[in-house]
């Protein structure tokens, strides 16, 4: 399958991807970098920077086919327990890419955001990504979130813990509590659901990602490792995710049916947690 040619403004855009079915939020559990560096005789840390190119392409594609919101799992809170150089070298890079990539964030006219727990990072990736996010604060273009020292089980948590003490507060009625009012404790509430979660790697699990968010979240998963999960790697995931049929628990009539003008779209959106109690299988 070939791209269509593209000139310096207009990039090639894959000929069978549907412009108007795109997925609004595409979340990438990006793995494999270490296991392509050791296949290439490489130290693992050669895969996480080579893993720095696809994490470029891929922004560049979201951009170019119009994806809202790219959630990339850049360090998750297990990390920490990988071998003090490796997390060193992570934390390092990502001040780097933060560092030099902002000027090119800045003409995608992007908005960096961060989910996880940054008290956890060294100070100066810290300043890094805060600076990031004041920088971008103001662009309308798409949202670049890094999950950063990022759980899922922890955002859980930590959602938990501020409904109590708003409960304690008197600030919320513990029998108002539903959905929609649960999940704006999460870190990015204002963010939609991810409609695709690509995983690459060769693995088949979420790994603690987004647990709340991925209920109804179309899974891509690819034999690719992360460094050569590229833009055409990338295109396949959508023409994949394309080819699904959404269901929110309903039939396929009902989504037919819905599709001709039925009711099924507010049960759809209100499994994607867009309004209330989700009702969904
Ligand atoms: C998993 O591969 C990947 C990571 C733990 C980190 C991802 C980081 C990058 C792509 C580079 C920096 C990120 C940004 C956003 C600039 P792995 O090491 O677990 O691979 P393996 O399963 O083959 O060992």
């Amino acid at each position: 399958m070939t791209s269509s040619s593209s000139t310096a403004d207009e990039p090639a855009l894959h000929p069978e991807i549907d412009l108007d079915h795109v997925p609004r939020h595409v979340a990438i559990i990006m793995d494999g970098n270490g296991r392509w560096a050791v296949d290439r005789a490489l130290e693992r840390n050669a895969g996480h920077r080579e893993g720095i190119e696809s994490v470029r392409e891929v922004i560049r594609a979201c951009r170019d086919y119009g994806v809202e919101v790219l959630t990339l799992y850049a360090f998750s809170i297990e990390n920490w327990n990988r071998p003090k150089g490796e997390v060193s070298e992570l934390m390092r890079l990502l001040e780097e890419y933060l560092e030099t990539e902002l000027a090119e964030v800045m003409e995608h006219g992007a908005q960096v955001r961060s989910i996880g727990r940054l008290d956890r990072l060294p100070p100066s990736t810290r300043r890094a990504v805060e600076h990031a996010v004041a920088e971008t604060a103001g662009n309308q273009g798409m949202k670049l979130v890094f999950a950063l020292s990022y759980g899922g089980r922890t955002e859980l948590v930590d959602a938990a813990r501020r409904l109590a003490r708003d409960a304690e507060l008197g600030k919320i009625d513990p029998e108002g509590i539903d959905e929609k009012a649960f999940a704006s404790y999460l870190y990015a509430a204002d963010l939609p659901d991810p409609d695709l979660l690509i995983r690459t790697g060769a693995e088949q699990r979420v790994s603690n990602f987004l647990l709340w968010q991925i209920a109804y979240a179309e899974l891509h998963l690819s034999e690719r490792m992360w460094p050569d999960f590229r833009r055409a790697e990338f295109e396949a995931a959508i023409l994949d995710y394309q080819r699904r049929e959404r269901r929110f628990g309903l039939t396929s009539e009902q989504v037919r049916d819905g599709e001709q003008g039925g009711a099924s779209e507010s049960v759809a959106s209100s499994a994607r947690g867009e309004a209330g109690e989700g009702g969904a299988s």
